[in-house]
C-alpha cells in the first residue's frame, strides 16, 4: 500500500505529465475509447459514419464540397486521419507548382487526399492510389466516384504497397512517377521509398511528399534522407490534422537523380 505522503510527493510529477501530454491523452481518448464505443452503438466503422455524413451533406460532382463535408465531420464530430485542410493546402500548392502527370498515393483511407490530389491535377494526368484495407478502399472508391473522377483519372489499387510498387512498371505501364504522396503506415516509408528508387520510377525532379514525419513520426526515414544524398529535402512544419496542440510536419523531397 502506497503511503499518502509518497502519493503526495508524486502528485506534482503526475500533474506535469498530464499537462505536458494533454493533447495526446485527448487524442487517445477520442481515437480509441470514443471510437470503440461508437462502433458498438452504430454497428458501423468510423469511416462508414464519415461516409454517411459526406453522402448527405456534399454535392455529387463537386470535390470541394466533399472535402468541406469531411473537414466539418472530422473537426467537429469524429477524428479521422485525413491530411486535413491545413496540410492539404501545402499539398495543393506543391501540385499546382509541379503540374505532375503521373502521381502515386500510398494510403487512400477514405479518399480525402485522393480527391484533394485529383482536383489539382492538370488535364490528362493520372493518379494511382494504393490502399490495402478493403473496407477503407470500398469507401475511398465511392468517395472518388462521388467527386466525379473516373477510372481514367484515378485508379484505386487495393493491395499493400510492397506488393504493388514492384509491379507498377509491368502491370500499369508506368515509366516515371512525377509526384508521390506517402501517407500510409510510417514504418513503410523507408522500405517503400527505397523500393521506388530501385524500380527506377523516380526521375530527376520527381517529388515525394511524406506526411506525419514528426507525429507519429518516421525517424528511420528522416535519418535516411540526411545520409543518402539522393534528395534535396525540407520539412513543412504544421500541426496534426484537425488538432491544435500536436506538432507535426511533412517532408518534401526532390529526387536528384542517379549519380
Ligand atoms: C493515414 S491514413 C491515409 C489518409 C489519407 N491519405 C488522407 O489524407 O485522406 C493511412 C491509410 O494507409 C493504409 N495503409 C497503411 N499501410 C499501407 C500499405 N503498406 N499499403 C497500402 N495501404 C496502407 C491504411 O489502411 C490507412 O487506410
Amino acid at each position: 500500500m502506497v503511503s499518502p505522503a509518497i502519493a503526495l510527493a508524486f502528485l506534482p510529477l503526475l500533474l506535469t505529465v498530464i499537462i505536458k501530454y494533454r493533447y495526446y491523452f485527448v487524442l487517445l481518448y477520442r481515437a480509441v475509447l470514443v471510437r470503440t464505443w461508437k462502433d458498438c452503438v452504430t454497428g458501423l466503422t468510423r469511416e462508414e459514419r464519415a461516409y454517411q455524413y459526406v453522402l448527405t451533406h456534399a454535392t455529387p460532382g463537386d470535390p470541394d464540397s466533399i472535402l468541406d463535408a469531411f473537414d466539418v465531420w472530422c473537426s467537429k464530430v469524429e477524428f479521422i486521419s485525413n491530411i486535413g485542410p491545413k496540410k492539404g493546402k501545402i499539398l495543393d500548392r506543391l501540385l499546382m507548382e509541379q503540374r505532375p502527370l503521373t502521381v502515386l498515393e500510398l494510403g487512400a483511407h477514405c479518399g480525402y487526399s485522393t480527391v484533394r490530389i485529383a482536383r489539382s491535377l492538370p488535364l490528362g494526368a493520372r493518379l494511382y492510389s494504393i490502399e490495402m484495407d478493403q473496407r477503407n478502399a470500398a469507401i475511398a472508391e465511392k468517395i472518388i466516384r462521388l467527386a466525379g473522377f473516373d477510372d481514367d483519372t484515378v485508379e484505386l489499387i487495393v493491395n499493400p504497397s510492397d506488393e504493388v510498387i514492384p509491379c507498377l512498371r509491368s502491370d500499369y505501364n508506368l515509366e516515371r512517377l512525377d509526384f508521390v504522396f506517402m501517407d500510409h503506415w510510417k514504418k513503410c516509408y523507408l522500405p517503400d521509398l527505397q523500393m521506388l528508387e530501385g524500380s527506377g520510377l523516380l526521375g530527376k525532379g520527381s517529388m515525394v511528399l511524406a506526411d506525419n514525419v514528426l507525429f507519429p513520426g518516421a525517424p528511420k526515414f528522416l535519418r535516411y534522407l540526411r545520409k543518402s544524398g539522393l534528395y534535396e529535402w525540407k520539412i513543412h512544419r504544421a500541426t496534426l490534422e484537425y488538432s491544435k496542440g500536436i506538432r507535426d510536419g511533412m517532408a518534401e523531397l526532390v529526387y536528384l537523380g542517379i549519380k
